[in-house]
């Protein structure tokens, strides 16, 4: 039975403020970050500190929640409210451009706003702070159900193989792929849980394998290119992903690599899940091709970022920390190209260090997506049942609410 106790919440409202565990820092570093103002939250979300497309949607309504109470809270006319809330809450939906949540987060603040105006805007604000907090409470919901239902599809004894982090930290609480993993751990399936290391900003290895581990669930970190190795050695028996957008067609954006391990799969007639809820689906899009992708910085790529605490065992060592301290983002001496950033906290000292490996001037592309074509997707699990190809129909119905399930184990 996983131990999900262990595992913090996402992002959450309190005192007025949005909290959020840094997961630009996770796992050496557990910093709160608090944000007094909407503009705050998107400096979270395009550093990364709050990220995972259901997370973002709800980072999205709690913005725009943030701002109605905070900068919204000194307007007086109904007309102007609204219109500066749909400002922000576009401002907010374009820090990010794959992860559909982040768009359907801000949109469903729009609507509520303008569909319940005539309350007034004396009574409309603390509604508005409500839907927020409802598209969390609903976000944990859904992530539940979507788990249940996947764990379906998992065979007892199971090894499975997963990518990037769509865990509890990448929505309100639970997590989609995760979701579905700790729901057959539950029932006793799952044997052990690969974890892709997720290379450039390896939310494999620093939030996946932290999850696991916390919520006691075996798992075996392994760099990306080993998965078709493993895939070959017969140790792989279903892959899980989350995603950040999944057109009409049934076409899936998630995070770079998760093409190639679909492409694996077929070769290796190893079943492909996709675990999403139904604010990831965009059926305005007839196919993948129409999903931008978004590219990062070339330092990701250039080199890696670790982040971790250190602790002066000596007074000479507290010196020479201090020292660096004072120095600022200090260029490690043997490699020019390095960086180090250290900042005191209590007794000890956070250090933020990006470190080359690449030469300096090389060229760089890094999509930070990859679409895997519908056809290479052997199902995918949503939180009113399970969607498998033609795709057309299946999400169609899905989405729509008509509440047809396709397939229930
Ligand atoms: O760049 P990130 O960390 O926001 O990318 C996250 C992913 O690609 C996840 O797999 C996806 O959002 C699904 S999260 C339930």
């Amino acid at each position: 039975m996983p131990d999900l106790g262990n595992i913090p919440p996402t992002i959450w409202w309190e005192d007025g403020t949005v909290r959020m565990i840094d997961q630009s820092r996770l796992p050496l570093v557990g910093d709160l970050l608090v944000c007094n103002s909407f503009e705050g939250v998107c400096t979270a979300i395009s550093g990364m500190a709050v990220r995972g497309a259901p997370a973002l949607g709800v980072a999205a309504a709690l913005g725009v929640a943030l701002w109605s109470e905070t900068a919204g809270a000194g307007i007086d006319d109904l007309r102007y409210y609204l219109d500066e809330l749909d400002r922000v809450a576009d401002e907010i939906a374009t820090t990010r451009p794959t992860a559909v949540n982040l768009k359907w987060g801000a949109e469903r603040m729009k609507r509520f706003a303008r569909e319940n105006s005539d309350v007034g805007l004396d009574a409309l604000r603390p509604l508005v702070l409500q839907e927020a907090l409802a598209i969390r409470t609903e976000d944990e919901e859904r992530n539940r159900s979507l788990g249940a239902h996947g764990a379906a599809l998992i065979e007892s004894g199971s090894r499975v193989l997963t990518h990037c982090n769509a865990g509890s930290l990448a929505t309100a609480y639970f997590g989609t792929a995760l979701g579905v993993i700790f729901s057959a751990h539950a029932e006793g399936k799952i044997v052990q849980v690969w974890v892709d290391e997720t290379r450039p900003v390896l939310q494999g290895a620093r939030l996946t394998a932290w999850e696991l581990r916390m919520a006691g669930v075996p798992c075996k970190l392994i760099c990306d290119n080993m998965a078709a190795a493993v895939m070959r050695q017969g140790l792989v028996d279903a892959v899980i992903v989350g995603a950040d957008r999944i057109a009409a067609n049934g076409d899936v954006a998630n995070k770079i690599g998760t093409y190639s391990l679909a492409v694996l799969c077929k070769e290796h007639g190893i079943p492909f899940y996709v675990a999403a809820p139904s604010s990831t689906m965009d059926l305005t899009l007839v196919s993948g091709d129409g999903i931008e992708i978004e590219e990062r910085d070339e330092r990701e790529v250039t080199g890696v970022t670790v982040s971790g605490v250190i602790e002066p065992r000596t007074s000479i060592e507290t010196k020479a920390l201090d020292a660096l301290t004072e120095a600022g983002p200090y260029p490690l001496g043997m490699t020019k190209g390095h960086q180090m950033e250290l900042s005191r906290k209590g007794g000890a000292y956070q250090f933020d260090a990006w470190l080359r490996v690449a030469p300096p001037n090389v060229e760089v592309y890094n999509p930070a997506f990859d679409v895997t074509p519908a056809e290479y997707v052997t199902a995918i699990v949503t939180e009113r049942g399970i969607a498998r190809a033609p795709y057309g129909i299946s999400l169609a119905e899905l989405c729509s609410g008509t509440g047809a399930i396709h397939e229930l184990g």
